[in-house]
């Protein structure tokens, strides 16, 4: 089985992309074969700043190092170190129906919002199609808003082995655990769309103060309450044992608890749970080459098979002689 998803880096990673993915990521390295990487061809779409995204670009890959992407069993890599990418994106453009690029949502709420939007907005769907047939993957984990653009990949596979003769594996979503929702300090989905994020690295006094500033509701301190609709439990369990979950859900049937309590609890326990992912890092910020060589070596793996891709692309479009 072979494994691939890509990641954009268009801002700190939060909270919810590591309940929310990375984590699914790093449960899935152990397949056959497993290719992460960081879309900052995607990302242009919305960054257009260079320094920014070299920053950007940077940081994600010590992040998800530290988190716990092993490069020993995973190739993880920058999208545009592979250049064949771009070439498979052109021949897949020419099979592409623009019906097909119109549905996709990005493009769709963009347009039906009367903002205008540019080709590699519009197009992005093919790029993400050459990502995930570039390399034969048959697993993409992703969450919700990204299946459609998945189906989309296997419609251009489907269209260009009927075309061409196979060439192509079909590709299958694996739908991240969705009920791994996180909220945000404002109770809503946790998003850098919404400014409600709480970042996994960073000054820890920063975080703290984030996390006493999560909205609360305001009953009475001495009602109960119900623990499962309660944004604050709701972060708290990510990080809690199924013991500390059920003492807390204990106090809040029970009642007579103030908010300010459970927000020290999670700031605790994130603070346990994340200590050890953030001394990896400071480690490896320190050994400025590592993350160059794991990214080097990464864009060799994948770029070796994504070669391999294209000539059987080339050979069968007559693009070779
Ligand atoms: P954002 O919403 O902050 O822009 P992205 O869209 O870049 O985040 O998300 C990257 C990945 O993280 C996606 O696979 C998405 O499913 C996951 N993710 C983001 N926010 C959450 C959340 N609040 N809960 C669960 N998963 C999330
Ligand atoms: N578009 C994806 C997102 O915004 C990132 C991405 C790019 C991706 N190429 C991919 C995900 C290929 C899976 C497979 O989240």
């Amino acid at each position: 089985m072979r494994v691939l998803s890509g990641i954009q880096p268009t801002g700190r990673f939060h909270w919810g992309n590591y309940f929310g993915a990375i984590r699914q990521y790093i449960d899935l390295q152990s397949a056959d074969q497993a290719y992460y990487f960081i879309a900052n061809l995607h990302a242009l779409t919305t960054i257009r700043d260079k320094d920014l995204l070299q920053e950007l670009t940077y940081q994600a890959a010590l992040d998800l190092l530290a988190l716990g992407l092993d490069p020993n069993q995973a190739s993880l890599f920058v999208q545009s170190d592979i250049p064949e990418i771009s070439e498979l994106t052109w021949v897949l453009m020419t099979g592409t129906p623009m019906g097909l690029l119109e549905r996709c949502h990005a493009y769709k709420e963009k347009k039906g919002r009367g903002i205008s939007a540019d080709a590699g907005l519009f197009t992005y769907p093919v790029l993400m199609a050459a990502d995930i047939l570039g390399y034969d993957s048959n697993v993409v984990p992703v969450g919700l808003d990204q299946v459609q653009h998945i189906e989309v990949a296997r419609d251009i596979a489907k269209s260009f082995n009927h075309h061409f003769g196979e060439c192509f594996v079909l590709p299958e979503a694996k739908l991240l655990d969705s009920s791994a929702k996180v909220p945000g300090t404002d109770g809503e989905k946790m998003s850098k769309s919404y400014e409600n994020t709480i970042e996994i690295f960073g000054d820890e006094k920063v975080i703290k103060k984030k996390i006493m500033r999560i909205a609360t509701d305001s009953r009475p301190m001495e009602d109960p309450k119900d623990p499962e609709d309660d944004h604050l439990y709701q972060l708290y369990s990510l990080f809690a044992s199924e013991e500390q979950r059920e003492e807390l859900a204990g106090i809040y049937r029970s009642g007579g608890f103030g908010y300010g309590d459970v927000k020290k609890k999670i700031a605790e326990a994130a603070g346990d749970y994340f200590r050890g992912v953030w001394q990896r890092r400071a480690e490896m910020e320190n050994d400025a080459g590592y993350v160059q060589d794991v990214l080097n070596a990464g864009a060799g793996t994948a770029r070796a098979k994504c070669r391999e891709v294209l000539d059987r692309v080339q050979k069968a479009t007559g693009l070779v002689r």
